[in-house]
Parts: C-alpha cells; sequence; structure tokens
C-alpha cells in the first residue's frame, strides 16, 4: 500500500510512427482496467503528440511531451516550446532525460531553465536525474544525484514541486537489461526524498512522486515498487509493446 496512487509512465523515446501510435493509444484507452488505482501517462514523439492527446482526451491517461526548448518562443529552428506542446493537450513534459544530457550535452544549468518554463506554461515537469556506471563505481552517486537535483530545481518553491515529478534513471540501467536492484533504487530514492524534505520539508516531500526508470519490465515491476520509497515507474523499451505496458500497469496497481 503506498501514500499515492502509484504513476507509471511510459517514455516511447524516438519509436513508433503515427499509424502504429494512435492504434496504440486506442487500444490503450480501450484495455486499461486499472484507471482508478494507478495514474497513468505516455510520452510520445511531437509529431503526433496532438493526434495522441485527441485519442485520450478525457480519459484517464495523460500526455507528456519528451523535450521542451528553455526560451518561449523565437530563433531556435527545429525547437518545439512549452506552449506549443500544452496547447497540444499535454499535461507533463519529461525533462532533462540522460539522452538528452549525454548525447545532446545539456546542462543542468539549461535543464534547470527548461523546469522553470515548463512550469509557465502550466506543464508538470518530470526531472530525470542518474548517475553513470564510473561514478556509481567512484562511489559518487549521491554527489551526482545531489547536484542534479538541487541544480535543476534551483528557484522553484513549494508550490511547484508538488506539480514535479522526479525519476531516478541510472544511466547505466538504461536500455541495458540491466536494472538496478530494488534495494539500490530503494536506497537512492531514500536519498533523494531526504534532499526534498531538507528543501521542501517533510509534507511537500512526502507528497512529491519519485519515479525509478531503468530497464523496468513486467517481470521486474513487482519488485521495484515493493519498494518503499518508489512511488512509481518510468518505462521505455516495454512501454512499446502494448501487452508488456498493460502487464506493467497491472502489477503496478496493486501497490495502490
Ligand atoms: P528502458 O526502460 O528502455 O531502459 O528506458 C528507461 C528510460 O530511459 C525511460 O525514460
Amino acid at each position: 500500500m503506498k501514500r499515492k496512487k502509484p504513476l507509471v509512465i511510459g517514455n516511447w523515446k524516438m519509436n513508433l510512427t503515427c499509424s502504429e501510435a494512435v492504434k496504440f493509444a486506442q487500444l490503450l484507452r480501450k484495455q486499461m482496467i486499472t484507471t482508478n488505482k494507478i495514474v497513468c501517462g505516455i510520452s510520445p514523439s511531437f509529431i503526433f503528440l496532438k493526434d495522441i492527446c485527441t485519442i485520450l482526451a478525457d480519459s484517464a491517461i495523460f500526455v507528456g511531451a519528451q523535450n521542451i526548448h528553455s526560451e518561449r518562443a523565437g530563433a531556435y529552428t527545429g525547437e518545439v516550446s512549452a506552449f506549443m506542446v500544452k496547447e497540444a493537450g499535454c499535461s507533463h513534459v519529461i525533462i532533462g532525460h540522460s539522452e538528452r544530457r549525454h548525447i545532446f550535452g545539456e546542462t543542468d544549468a539549461f535543464i534547470n531553465t527548461k523546469v522553470k518554463t515548463a512550469l509557465s506554461a502550466n506543464l508538470k515537469p518530470i526531472l530525470c536525474i542518474g548517475e553513470k556506471l564510473h561514478e556509481r563505481a567512484g562511489g559518487k552517486t549521491t554527489l551526482v544525484i545531489e547536484n542534479q537535483l538541487k541544480n535543476g530545481l534551483r528557484g522553484i518553491g513549494a508550490e511547484h514541486i508538488q506539480d514535479s515529478v522526479i525519476a531516478y534513471e541510472p544511466v547505466w540501467a538504461i536500455g541495458t537489461g540491466k536494472t538496478a536492484s530494488p534495494e539500490q533504487v530503494n536506497e537512492v530514492h531514500t536519498y533523494i526524498r531526504g534532499l526534498l524534505i531538507d528543501i521542501y520539508g517533510k509534507d511537500i516531500a512526502r507528497d512529491t512522486y519519485i519515479l525509478y526508470g531503468g530497464s523496468v519490465k513486467p517481470e521486474n515491476t513487482r519488485d521495484l515498487m515493493a519498494q518503499e520509497e518508489v512511488d512509481g515507474l518510468l518505462v521505455g523499451g516495454a512501454s512499446i509493446n502494448l501487452e508488456s505496458f498493460l502487464k506493467i500497469l497491472d502489477s503496478a496497481s496493486n501497490f495502490s
């Protein structure tokens, strides 16, 4: 039994075509039966956000973008703004995913501006943080987490943190099939919760969702969700297959 309903979000990354995504969303809407026990969202590519938002309008499934630019508008060829995403019907946006940090060179300062811009557009940011393998091996996990969390949330007041979601995604566990052990996950989540308590106080910190992401599958959902400080999951690869995503939702809903 969790303090709040489990939150499970599928991050589709650069997968599925528009017709595949539309079919997925229609079937998800029809087949998801655990809506009162779980909060669920999907995060499709920009190009079909509006189609998916239309299909899922007035359903229990929210839609989040995978990224936004830090500026509200302007000469940023190829970029997408928070306000565009909001108007398409999104309620959430993933910010600071490790693929953005490490492939596209996003810095903590840039990510912090994006968090602020998202909130100003009434989007709930899903701030991703996580250490690389050599950082864990070098005993630097807590330092990396503390820096990414504090820098990402710099200037974000208590009135906004409850609208935000933190996702702990160890880089070495993403897309590798290597899930962090449930104990390793709980240890880092406990550390993150402690940092949130220091910044925002106990009540607000307890109400803030902390998700785990990294090779989540139907087979490990139960053990991950059984951890005290795991409020939900950010699922990559296993979220683009309807059957496995539904199994994860079903398994997570047992912790409602
Ligand atoms: P995988 O579940 O494919 O490891 O991806 C996790 C992730 O990056 C979710 O944002």
